[in-house]
């Protein structure tokens, strides 16, 4: 039974109500016994505030620091905000089974700091401990306590008064061995203290003044504050100490008895030496105050964490020492070795830690006079004085990763990061996490610092780029917003991150040409790019590298192509030269993709014809880009049965003379031309209708000039291109009239310029050789046709005569007219006569062009040599097949060009 006396004016009593209907705990709690003191844990807290009442008959009586002092409880809380509540078993509110069992019922009761209900949970622990020493003497962190078998010898009887200014009976060691218990009949009345003056105080007043007194079933109790008056400080081995001392009077009628109870507790100033790196306590061996003579043994020494004792295998683990020597009892722990735990504090924005860990010594010695043994227990929280901990900015950033990477720390575990601060914005550590910044904290299992690491690409709008002389430099501005828990103290940790990466730069090629080569320059890019080499349509292997003379440095390399190499594309030849292209590309092996797609085309000079003195002509016919599926082999010149003598799959050559395969032959004053054509045979075009491919039609021409008789040039013409033409030159030997009527009998006159009809007026021509004489020779009309302009070439045109015959889809046919003999016509070969209806060209809709020129080829005939074609003075327009015809008209005497003046439409 717990006897209270009386302390109601220390306790504040609180209502419960319905602590049974309280929710499951949100916070761990738990109890356990640890000899003669128990432990409760509660936490984390959280930030709550944590109010811990008694339960006693029902009701609670809430703990403050003075009562917790008085009745033997103790509370620290660390730096996760858990708390450990100490309560010696003989608390003044333990319910005390025959000193074997004690129960103590706690309420704790959670205050939220934020608006909100209070949380209440109930505790209560039972602990056995029925074996008790002769004394018992725990120092906790705020009380000192002494527990004493309530016996005395049996022949001692305090006289009716106690004697003061003696304490000559306390320790007596004659009085040891037969000690008598002190039945329930006697009363404490009064308590003397030695400090080391006698104070004489009655039981009630030293209970008014803080001092636990309790009469148990065999013991008496008796505890005081560490700072009460009626201690002293004694230096015990160079250890000072607190010392109460005390003498109890119990009386019973006319009988008094007296029982000395002492305790000592070490003072933490002088008690403990610190290093950087280790803690000592220094505990007294020989603890005089309570030891009245020399002789005694030291029978057990235990160290123990947070009240709980440890055994040696243990204590190693956690690097803890113990040592006993003559005069000390000495502990040495690792500064942040396990069992304890570091605290941030901050000031003035620095951070610091200090290391608080609880050890506890417990000792069991006994006094050979007497025989009583002592337990003492002392727990002794030690803190080390603050120890400044800059935390580092740890720069891990790999340029290539494009990933800023910082680490900072070291932290204690109650440090926590809440946000931070870039340039532009603030961003919680949520925002950031769903931003892509990953921050995490690590912890490596054996250490209680963490750190914090946080990941920034460098594409986040938070980082700042700028860029010279091809490279971007990435920097980061970054203020790190840091809160010490619970106590919320906020700090911060600035850092500043820069990276450079060099600009990635994809492969070029660059490139030229000179008369025979096409000349490539590759540089590679920035690293990484690895690319394939294209050319044409092939890949540059290293043997085709070595055929066209690669080469290379560290930043490019080369390679050189003749213009004739197969990989050379021919785009279209042209007079004396042949425009080529070659293709590189670079690409992606493993995407496949075009990194750089390069052309360059060039014009080579090239004689693809040649004209020889002795009339042998040669011909060089290239396969052309346009006509892919062209077979050059199957090429022929006019005449399709001369192939090329020489052919591949890119080139056919040709070698023919003036009067085989087809040539024909012109005479122009002073030159004469030959001309054949290189196409496909007329029976295998039909295939390539289909296709969208152009026909294959190379023109030769080879210009003799008629004085020297050598080659001057050759040409060459696509087959659509508009007709081609030479001007008559010299003098003018034919001429073009036009006759008023069929009569032919009179002529607009050459000064009626122009000429004025109306629409489907008929014109009347006539065509006539001037200044020949000669009956033999003919004049013939191989084309005649219709022009807007008085450029024969010009177009539109309107055929109206096609080798000497009617154009067979012109509406109103030319009608031609005999031509007699007459005064005028002397030699009526030498005249052609024709009749068109005036017509016009229409420009558009609405509007018709005013005037008309008619142009005519003319071939003059040898009569006494006829030939086929115009000369024989047949229309030779049969099957109206030009291309197989191809005006096939060999040994022409002579070849003329006449063109009408201007018609105009009236
Ligand atoms: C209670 O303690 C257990 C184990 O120590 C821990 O896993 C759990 O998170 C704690 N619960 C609370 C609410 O702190
Ligand atoms: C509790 O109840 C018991 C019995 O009713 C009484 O003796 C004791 O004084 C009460 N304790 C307190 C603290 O009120
Ligand atoms: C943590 O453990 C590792 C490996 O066991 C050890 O190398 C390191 O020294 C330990 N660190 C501390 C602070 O004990
Ligand atoms: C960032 O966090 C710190 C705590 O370290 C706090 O003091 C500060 O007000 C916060 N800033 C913003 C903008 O929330
Ligand atoms: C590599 O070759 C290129 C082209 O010939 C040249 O411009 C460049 O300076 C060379 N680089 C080195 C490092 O020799
Ligand atoms: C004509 O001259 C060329 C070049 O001199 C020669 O190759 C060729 O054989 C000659 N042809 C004839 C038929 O003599
Ligand atoms: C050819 O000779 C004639 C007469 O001698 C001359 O007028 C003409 O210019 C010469 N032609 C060429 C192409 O030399």
């Amino acid at each position: 039974m717990s006897h209270l006396f009386g302390l109601g004016w220390l306790f504040i009593l609180l209502t419960i109500a319905n602590i049974e209907a309280q929710k499951k705990p949100a916070i761990n709690i738990s109890s356990k016994c640890l000899g003669n003191v128990m432990r409760v844990d509660v936490g984390p807290l959280g930030g709550n505030l944590l109010e811990v009442a008694v339960v006693v008959n029902n009701s609670d009586i809430l703990l403050t620091s003075s009562l917790a002092s008085q009745c033997g409880f103790s509370m620290t809380i660390d730096q996760l905000g858990n708390a450990m509540i100490y309560a010696s078993l003989q608390n003044c509110f333990a319910q005390n089974v025959e000193d074997e069992a004690f129960t103590t019922t706690l309420n704790l009761r959670l205050h939220g700091n934020q608006m909100g209900e209070d949380e209440l949970y109930q505790v209560a622990e039972t602990c056995h401990y029925p074996a008790w020493a002769s004394r018992e003497i725990v120092c906790d962190r705020n009380y000192m306590e002494v527990s004493v078998k309530r016996a005395v010898p049996d022949d001692y009887v305090l006289p009716e008064h106690p004697v003061s200014g003696t304490n000559s009976k306390f320790g007596d060691p004659r009085r040891a061995a037969e000690k008598q218990p002190i039945d329930a009949g006697f009363r404490i009345t009064t308590l003397v203290f030695f400090t080391p003056e006698e104070r004489i105080m009655k039981v009630t007043e030293a209970q008014s003044r803080g001092y636990g007194i309790a009469n148990t079933p065999s013991r008496l109790v008796l505890r005081s504050s560490k700072t009460a008056p009626e201690t002293y400080t004694q230096n015990v081995a160079g250890i000072p100490m607190t010392v109460l001392k005390t003498s109890t009077i119990f009386e019973k009628k006319w009988l008094a008895t007296q029982i000395d109870a002492a305790a000592a507790c070490p003072i933490l100033e002088g008690s403990v030496a610190l290093t950087p790196n280790t803690i000592s306590w220094y505990l007294p061996r020989h603890i005089d105050p309570l030891i009245s003579s020399q002789q005694f043994k030291l029978l057990e020494v235990h160290m123990g964490i947070n009240g709980q004792r440890l055994d040696t295998a243990e204590m190693a683990a956690r690097r803890y020492a113990i040592t006993v020597n003559d005069v000390h009892i000495i502990v040495e722990i690792p500064v942040g070795a396990v069992g304890g735990y570091f605290k941030s504090h901050v000031q003035d924005n620095q951070y610091f830690t200090s290391y608080t860990i609880e050890p506890m010594l417990e000792l069991l010695w006994t006094e050979d006079a007497t025989h009583e043994d002592t337990k003492y227990k002392v727990l002794l929280p030690i803190t080390t004085p603050l120890l400044s901990q800059p935390p580092q900015v740890i720069d891990n950033t790999l340029p290539e990763e494009q990933i800023f990477k910082v680490m900072i720390g070291p932290f204690a575990s109650d440090v926590t990061l809440v946000n931070i601060t870039f340039p532009s914005e603030v961003l919680s550590v949520g925002d950031c996490n769903v931003r892509g910044f990953n921050i995490q904290e690590h912890r490596s299992p054996n250490s209680s610092f963490k750190v914090i690491t946080l990941q920034v690409p460098f594409t986040d709008r938070v980082v700042l780029q700028m860029r010279e002389m091809g490279i971007t430099v990435y920097s980061l501005h970054l203020t790190f917003g840091l809160l010490v828990l619970p106590e919320f103290a906020p700090f911060s940790l600035t850092a500043y991150l820069e990276a450079k990466l060099a600009d990635i730069v994809p492969p070029s090629v660059s490139g030229g040409c000179d008369y025979t080569n096409f000349y490539v320059l590759v540089k590679y890019g920035t690293q990484g790019f690895d690319f394939q080499t294209i050319v044409g349509k092939r890949m540059l292997t290293s043997g085709l590298a070595q055929q066209y003379g690669f080469m290379e440095n560290r930043t490019h390399f080369s390679f050189v192509v003749p213009f004739s190499a197969p990989d050379v594309m021919f785009e279209a030849v042209e007079a004396s030269s042949i425009r080529t292209r070659l293709d590189v590309v670079l690409k992606n092996p493993e995407t496949n993709k075009n990194l750089k797609e390069f052309s360059l085309a060039c014009n080579f000079h090239s004689t693809l014809t040649e004209c020889f003195p002795n009339g042998t002509m040669t011909a060089l016919a290239v396969k052309l880009e346009s006509v892919p599926s062209l077979n050059p082999s199957q090429l022929t010149l006019r005449d399709p049965t001369c192939g090329p003598s020489y052919s591949d799959g890119r080139y056919a050559y040709f070698v023919f003379s003036g009067n085989s395969c087809g040539t024909t032959r012109k005479f122009l004053p002073n030159f004469m031309l030959y001309e054949n054509e290189i196409s496909l045979p007329d029976e295998l075009e039909p295939k390539r209708v289909k296709t969208d491919e152009a026909e294959y039609e190379l023109k030769v021409s080879c210009y003799y000039d008629i004085n020297t008789t050598h080659a001057v040039a050759f040409h060459t013409r696509p087959r659509r291109s508009e007709p081609y033409a030479e001007n008559a030159k010299g003098e003018l030997q034919v001429a073009m009239r036009l006759a008023l009527d069929d009569s032919y009998s009179v002529f607009h006159s050459v000064e009626e310029n122009p000429i004025a009809k109306y629409l489907q007026q008929p014109l009347y021509f006539e065509v006539e050789l001037m200044r020949s004489t000669n009956p033999k020779v003919s004049l013939e009309l191989e084309n005649c046709w219709a022009t807007q302009n008085d450029d024969r070439t010009s177009q539109p045109r309107w055929n109206l005569i096609i080798n000497g015959c009617v154009n067979p889809v012109d509406p109103y046919q030319v009608v031609f007219h005999p031509v007699w003999a007459d005064a005028r016509v002397q030699y009526p070969s030498h005249f052609k006569r024709f009749e068109v209806q005036m017509f016009a060209f229409a420009e558009d809709q609405d509007n018709l062009s005013h005037q008309l020129f008619v142009h005519c080829d003319v071939v003059i005939c040898d009569a006494r040599n006829p030939l086929n074609g115009v000369c024989n003075g047949q229309c030779s327009n049969q099957g109206n097949k030009l291309k197989g015809q191809r005006r096939a008209v060999p040994d022409m005497q002579s070849f003329k060009h006449v063109s009408s003046r201007p018609i105009l439409i009236n």
